[in-house]
């Protein structure tokens, strides 16, 4: 139940996709989400030396006979090094699925084609979906205003979006930001997108590597504790409304330059954070679904109930 053009497109059992998270969507986490079924992707960025994406990528292998994603991160501050090291890396060590985002990979599609590798762009208006079928993306994933990390500059919810996203292109579309539980799935589906993608959901998983206060924050969280910041900077993230974002926020309203504002939001703060467990010490990405996210589980637990919930709410509506 739940095959779609997605599951067929990337070979796995159900249609849901944990979405890369910089220094979060590391081996463990990913292979937990293919073996439960569904597409972890690895998060490239975080590993800053080519030799440890490598190793990351074997270490995923290991732990998953599974299909697995990596992120190629387009966004132009997240690019130490350069892109086409990372695509000799992906093509050498047989990466399945590659899963861009930021800046439109169209120089790439090439290389990652004649690799055979399956390419979804992500990306936050259905304008920009359009551009990622025309130059040959296999699937295109949409996030909206309630994702973590970037939802784009226009604030159109998901309710929006993904409609919007899957009248405009022809290749499958998958839903991504606010998507946490059942509902949400068989909701994404009814729009007409052909699989989810989560971010913050995983990162309350036992799997994921963050702190466990972090895990423990987001099950008391509530659905206004994330806010945005860099939009004025053409970087909209939404994070969670902390100290170091609301700082952030104000030095952003009195017209500070993003040079100003990078120590309050520099990653170096916000690792320190994921790994502390201080909530406080610094910038957080995490979607509006901190609202609706109340355990901690295992990801296998996370995937069985939003299959086996949707499927009871099938037939709850076939009732009706
Ligand atoms: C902590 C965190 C880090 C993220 N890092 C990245 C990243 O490095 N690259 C990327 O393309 N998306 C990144 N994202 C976005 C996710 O891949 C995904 O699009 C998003 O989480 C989906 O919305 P949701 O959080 O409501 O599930 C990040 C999201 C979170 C929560």
């Amino acid at each position: 139940m739940f095959r779609t053009r997605i599951t067929e497109l990337f070979n796995i059992e159900y249609p849901v996709i944990g979405g890369a998270m910089h220094n979060i969507s590391k081996a463990e986490l990913v292979a937990a989400v293919s073996n439960a079924g569904g597409l972890g992707v690895l998060a490239s960025t975080t590993f800053d030396k080519p030799e440890d994406l490598r190793s990351e990528i074997r270490k995923t292998r290991q732990l998953t006979s599974k299909p697995i994603g990596v992120n190629l991160n387009l966004f132009p501050a997240m690019r130490p090094r350069g892109v086409d090291r990372d695509i000799d890396i992906f093509i050498d060590e047989g990466v399945d699925i590659v899963e861009s985002s930021g800046a439109s990979p169209e120089p790439y599609v090439p290389r990652l084609k004649k690799a055979g590798i399956k390419l979804i762009h992500k990306v936050a208006g259905a304008r920009y979906a359009e551009t990622a079928e025309r130059i040959g993306c296999d699937a295109v994933s949409v996030v909206g205003f309630e994702c973590g990390g970037h939802p784009g500059l226009d604030d159109v919810t998901s309710l929006i979006l993904v409609p919007e996203t899957v009248d405009a292109v022809k290749i499958p579309v998958v839903a991504g930001g606010g998507f946490c539980d059942s509902r949400s799935f068989l909701a994404a589906l009814a729009l007409g997108a052909e699989g989810i993608l989560m971010g913050t959901r995983f990162v309350a998983t036992k799997e994921c590597s963050v702190h466990p206060k972090i895990k423990e924050w987001i099950t008391k969280a509530n659905d206004s504790d994330t806010t945005i910041i860099g939009k004025p900077f053409k970087l909209a993230s939404r994070v969670i409304k902390n100290k170091p974002a609301l700082t952030a926020q104000a030095m952003e309203a009195r017209g500070a330059t993003l040079q100003e504002v990078l120590p309050v939001i520099s990653g170096q703060l916000g690792k320190k954070a994921w790994e502390t467990g201080d909530v406080e010490a610094g910038i957080l990405s995490l979607g509006m679904a901190v609202g609706r996210i109340d355990s901690i589980l295992t990801v296998k637990e996370v995937i069985d109930e939003i299959i086996g919930g949707a499927k009871q709410i099938l037939e709850r509506l076939k009732e009706m």
